[in-house]
């Protein structure tokens, strides 16, 4: 009974010039290692779900991208989506698209983005928690130990008295804070980051849209009939036309009162920006990372990526991205990373 969604429609806009909106960073090999982040994704569930039961939920222009890289992986199997709403319009479609084929579905909800180092114990750990998720009315997560105060993710204070075998009971989770607050959470040692990855039954997900997105729940559920006909590609339209746009930590993890955390150790690394590629990178002496024709004096901590064919001279700089794709150049502080969401946007509007 075990089913996968791959939620795959991000343009990553943080990771740009790298990530754009024709080609996102799940379709791209960040790492070298010869597979897209999409394609390590899905290998990473193939022993956990038959192939039949991973659903990718993405953007209708990348539907020829999975295809190429996923080719095992049937249009069946493959959600488009009309339009860009965040994660909890995407999980409530495969949701119960899932619950009308298998009423007793037991979910693992995946980014697919995310780097794990330690796939064995990875592996182990779902298998823990699905054990528990398939009996229990509970909404879990993965979490991980924070080592900075960042801002880009949910933080779970965790209750340590109340447990259901190995997983705790959240006591609240706060998405994205602001600074401050992220710098008190990690202080307090009471919190951890929210992976993103979640897994419930296919019941107590559709019951917590039922009790704290109801206007997904009854769009639906009102489509439920056209789910694996021709008439589903028109009956989402209608639903994505009026549902807003919002993520599962806002509309549900926040709210909900059965969230429960498994903290786990699995080599985990959002590669949502690039201090996070920075993080998990080899460095050179002066804690620089360079990928390409790059020649560095006085300049410690940065992650320079340049086209190979362009020979670039660096001096004095510290703690800075530098990032060159095609005919755009990046140079950002490497603190205000988040920020070139905001500036990609702007782009976006003047378009
Ligand atoms: N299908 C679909 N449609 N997928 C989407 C959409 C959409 O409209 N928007 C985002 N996604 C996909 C992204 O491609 C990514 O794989 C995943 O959903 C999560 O979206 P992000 O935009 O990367 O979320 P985030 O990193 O800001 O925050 C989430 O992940 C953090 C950990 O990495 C939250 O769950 C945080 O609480 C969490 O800490
Ligand atoms: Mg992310």
């Amino acid at each position: 009974n075990n089913y996968i969604i791959i939620m795959a429609g991000g343009i990553g806009s943080r990771f740009w010039p790298f990530s754009t909106k024709e080609t996102p960073k799940q379709f791209l090999d960040i790492l070298g290692t010869g597979r897209t982040l999409i394609q390590q994704t899905v290998d990473r569930f193939t022993e956990i779900a038959p192939k039949e039961n991973i659903f990718i939920v993405t953007n209708k222009d990348y539907k020829g991208l999975i295809n190429e890289q996923l080719p095992f992986i049937s249009d069946e199997q493959i959600l488009l989506e009309p339009g860009r709403r965040n994660t909890a319009p995407c999980i409530a479609y495969a949701s119960y698209k899932i619950q009308k084929q298998n009423p007793e579905a037991n979910i693992i909800v995946s980014p697919a983005d995310h780097v794990i180092v330690k796939e064995g114990i990875f592996k182990d750990t779902l298998r823990e928690v699905l054990y528990i998720s398939e009996k229990e009315d509970v909404l879990v997560t993965l979490g991980i130990q924070p080592s900075r105060p960042d801002t880009g993710y949910g933080y779970i204070q965790v209750n340590e008295e109340s447990r259901l075998g190995s997983l705790y009971k959240v006591k609240q989770f706060t998405e994205k804070p602001q600074k401050e607050k992220a710098i008190r959470f990690l202080e307090s040692g009471d919190y951890v980051w929210n992976s993103g990855i979640f897994i419930w039954n296919v019941d107590a997900i559709t019951k917590a849209f039922s009790e704290h997105m109801s206007n997904l729940a009854i769009a639906f559920n009102e489509i439920a009939d056209d789910f694996y006909t021709e008439r589903e590609q028109k009956a989402v339209a209608r639903v994505y036309q009026d549902c807003g746009s919002i993520s599962i930590d806002y509309g549900i993890m926040e709210k909900a009162q059965n969230v429960f955390v498994k903290p786990c150790v699995i080599g985990w690394s959002d590669l949502g920006t690039w201090k996070s590629l920075f993080d998990i990178s080899k460095k050179d002496d002066a804690n620089n990372v360079l990928d390409g024709d790059i020649h560095v004096y006085n300049t410690k901590n940065s992650i320079i990526k340049t086209p190979q064919d362009k020979l670039l001279i660096v001096q004095g700089l510290n703690n800075f991205i530098i990032a060159e794709k095609d005919n755009v150049m990046v140079i950002c502080n490497k603190d205000d990373e988040q920020r070139i969401k905001e500036f990609v946007s702007e782009l976006q509007e003047k378009e």
